[in-house]
């Protein structure tokens, strides 16, 4: 059972996530097709929006989870083939930093969350402060990999000096494997995001810096901080 103290931090924090995804709410234009993506602070947001229902002209989604979420709200969930470019795409993060570069992936989701980032013209992405970072790499880096290459591409994490831990009895909606790379000095986020995409096996992984959010919220306790890219 959670502590007194764990218990008010957990609620502290779920109002911070309520608070940054009605932000995130005035974001949502007109027609706007929009690109869903997963995690706690999301599926706030997810509650949030059968209110604008009339805004949203079509909506894709970034896993399994948050389409059911989204069915459940009577959304019709397209298909990114269907959709073509997508106008925005909200999204929370494991990790930011003020330069706007992300970890993600801690629900698993990170590849299609990359590529519905990748394919949209605006790119939201929704935190409360507690993941507001100075370097990324303290929360354990995430890498969506071929199951038969897990070993190897662990190996390789070793070169680099990581420590990787493969997520057990966890499978990604691609049925790919997750390894989690602990300790790793993420000194330049752009130059490791494309190493690590480039040694065999490797589906995705969990920094986005190469296509980095645009505009980060950041629930505080004083309301939310906007920065913008
Ligand atoms: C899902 O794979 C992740 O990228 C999430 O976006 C990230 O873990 C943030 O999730 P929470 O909003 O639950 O912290």
């Amino acid at each position: 059972m959670l502590s007194q103290g764990s218990l008010w931090k957990v609620m502290d924090q779920n109002k911070k996530k309520l608070n940054v995804a009605a932000a995130a709410m005035d974001h949502i234009h007109n027609d706007c097709i929009l690109g869903m993506g997963t995690g706690s602070t999301v599926n706030f947001l997810i509650d949030l929006i059968p209110d604008i229902k009339n805004k949203i002209s079509a909506v894709a989604s970034s896993s399994l989870e948050t389409e059911k979420r989204l069915k459940s709200h009577g959304f019709t969930v397209s298909s990114l083939r269907e959709l073509g470019n997508l106008d925005l795409y909200i999204d929370g993060a494991d990790e930011a930093t003020d330069n706007l570069n992300l970890i993600k992936g801690g629900g698993g989701a990170l590849t299609r969350e990359k590529i519905l980032a990748a394919a949209s013209s605006k790119f939201i992405c929704i935190i409360d402060d507690t993941k507001l970072v100075p370097f990324l790499g303290k929360f354990p880096l995430p890498i969506e990999v071929i199951p038969m290459a897990r070993s190897f591409v662990s190996r390789e994490m070793i070169k680099l000096k990581g420590q990787p831990v493969w997520r057990e009895n966890f499978l990604t909606d691609n049925g790919n494997d997750i390894i989690d790379v602990h300790n790793l000095k993420i000194t330049d986020p752009l130059e490791l995001e494309a190493t690590i995409n480039q040694i065999t096996g490797v589906v995705s992984v969990g920094i986005f810096a190469k296509r980095s959010a645009d505009i980060l919220l950041i629930a505080n306790n004083d309301g939310i901080e906007a920065i913008n890219s």
